[in-house]
């Protein structure tokens, strides 16, 4: 692996003030990553991941500290850098393909470009056939091959996730699991995943930035020292996933009483929580 730095997030605040409400997003949120990395970040319900992905994607500003890609600030969305998001977030009024070749079109592609690039990546989404369907027609799974064809169509360098797999059935996020991770393998692309989920932080991370409560700090950095491909009921993973899991619970426990574990370990999808205990 190339281990040039691609993107620092340095010393990230961010208040939010709402209606007289003020809101501790993130505190002095620092980490580095380097090219083709594959990062998953895991924190707390509301600790401020998504309020971090959109400033590295350049869609939020910080209150102060920086982000920055390839050595340059990012101020704005970056051509760059795009994002998948937890709820598709398609256009319902246009169609698959509209929606693939919205990026493209807004960078002023020309149609028959824009529309080659579209449909090979629907190809490769396994969306063929489905060019002039409208997003109301597919299901959710679908959907987000959709959100990920759109992410791809501008040929970032960083593709952004946030909770990419956690709006669809779990047959269907673990066959996308599988395919994000066949395109990373291929391309020198990096991907920054946000997630709840510690069993898909570890099959799929090279890294994992682990946040406390809100306001967010990097409280810990897992390296992923398992081989590929992954395997979930591996031994060595099982005692990743239980080292990974103590490390969050420690965490947690400052701040929730421990009779609330049961909905630390829903929130983390741990299926066996005894195990955990012991
Ligand atoms: N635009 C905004 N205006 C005001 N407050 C906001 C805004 N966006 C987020 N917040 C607040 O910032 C905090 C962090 O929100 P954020 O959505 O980043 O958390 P999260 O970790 O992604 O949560 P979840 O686990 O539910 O996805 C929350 O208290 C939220 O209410
Ligand atoms: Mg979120």
């Amino acid at each position: 692996m190339t281990l040039s730095k691609c993107l620092e997030v340095e010393k990230v605040v961010k208040h939010y003030s709402h209606n007289g409400k003020h809101v501790h997003a993130l505190d002095q949120v620092t980490f580095h990553v380097h090219k083709k990395e594959f990062i998953c970040i895991i924190g707390p319900s509301g600790c401020g991941k998504s309020t971090l992905l959109k400033i590295i994607a350049g869609l939020d500003r910080p209150t102060s500290g920086e982000v920055r890609f390839q050595g340059e600030t990012v101020k704005e969305p970056h051509p760059k850098i795009s994002m998948v998001f937890q709820s598709f977030a398609l256009f319902p009024w246009r169609t698959v393909l509209q929606n693939v070749e919205f990026g493209l079109e807004t960078r002023g592609v020309p149609k028959a470009e824009r529309r080659k690039i579209a449909l090979e990546l629907l190809e490769l989404v396994g969306l063929k056939g489905y060019e002039n369907a409208y997003p109301k027609e597919l299901s959710g799974g679908m959907k987000q091959r959709v959100g990920i064809a759109r992410a791809l169509a501008v040929d970032p360098e960083i593709v952004l996730m946030d909770e990419a797999f956690s709006a669809i059935d779990e047959f269907t996020a673990q066959v996308l699991r599988n395919e994000v991770l066949e395109l990373w393998e291929e391309t020198e692309k990096t991907f920054i995943l946000v997630t709840h989920n510690l069993t898909e932080a570890l099959e799929m991370a090279d890294r994992i930035i682990v946040l406390s409560t809100r306001p967010a700090k990097v409280k810990h950095e897992y390296h992923v020292s398992l081989k590929r491909p992954r395997n979930r009921s591996d031994s060595k993973f099982l005692r990743c996933q239980k080292e990974l899991f103590n490390i969050l619970k420690s965490e947690l426990e400052h701040t929730i009483v421990r009779h609330k574990l049961k909905a630390i370990h829903e929130h983390f999808k741990i299926e066996d929580m005894e195990s955990f205990q012991r």
